[in-house]
């Protein structure tokens, strides 16, 4: 199929978006290990972050904006590809490009979706009201506390296991594909691309959900 160019501009910010992306599920993942170590260690990262006052809101900004323009460029470019694709052809392209690629505008819909509901359990703390409990007296929450309670319920698990596969299908496509939109693999390195995008599928998928399934098993506990 013959790409327009406002369609290769817009793979092209999708890919640029989605290494800003990427690269805040690893910080992430990599703050939220401080949980491993203890109370105290989660609990001074999240206090340091907050301490960074105006800078907090200018990087939500930014993430917030990357988030948006990714999903509008995603769902448009889905809308193009489907109407410039004949019917008798999906079944084709289907085999060519596998189910990860497929299924890309699915995995990014369920993942917008995982993040509303993420923030409204701990960043906004609305969900479950008894899972916040007061840190000294500058208004921060018990981050541990409120992990390893937002835990003890069935949902909140089922919804981040969820959330957490989808993850793992959307980036271990989505990263080898950023490559080859933004020229950095050929044919030869494609397989290794490939190889490379699963395996960061696979670090964050175990990294995130080994967190609630700890407190489920009782090896992370207050
Ligand atoms: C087990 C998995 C996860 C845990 C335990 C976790 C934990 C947390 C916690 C504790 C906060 C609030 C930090 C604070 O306000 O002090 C937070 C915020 C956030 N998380 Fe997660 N997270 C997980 C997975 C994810 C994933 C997979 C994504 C993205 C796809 C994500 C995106 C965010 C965002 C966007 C925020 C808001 C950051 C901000 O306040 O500026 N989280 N997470």
């Amino acid at each position: 199929m013959q790409l327009t160019q406002s369609s290769v501009g817009r793979k092209i910010i999708m890919a640029v978006t989605g290494i800003v992306l990427v690269a805040f599920v690893c910080v992430h993942l990599l703050g939220n290990s401080s949980v491993f170590v203890g109370a105290n260690a989660i609990n001074a990262y999240a206090e340091k972050l907050h301490s960074l006052g105006p800078f907090v809101w200018v990087f939500r900004l930014v993430m917030l904006a990357a988030f948006a323009i990714h999903i509008i460029f995603g769902i448009q470019l889905t809308l193009e590809n489907r109407a410039a694709t004949p019917e008798r052809n999906v079944q084709i392209k289907r085999l060519k490009t596998g189910f990860g690629a497929e299924t890309m505008i699915v995995s990014g819909l369920v993942l917008l979706a995982f993040v509303i509901y993420h923030l409204l359990h701990f960043t906004v703390r609305v969900t479950n009201p008894d899972i916040y409990v007061p840190l000294g007296d500058q208004g921060m929450v018990d981050v541990y506390v409120m992990v390893v309670k937002g835990f003890k319920s069935a949902l909140p698990v089922i919804l981040y296991l969820v959330g957490m596969s989808f993850l793992f299908l959307h980036v271990s496509h989505g990263f080898q594909s950023l490559f080859q939109t933004l020229g950095l693999s050929n044919d030869k390195s494609l397989p290794v691309m490939e190889t490379v995008s699963k395996l960061v599928g696979v670090v964050l998928l175990v990294g995130y959900i080994s967190i609630p399934l700890l407190v489920v098993f009782g090896l992370i506990k207050i």
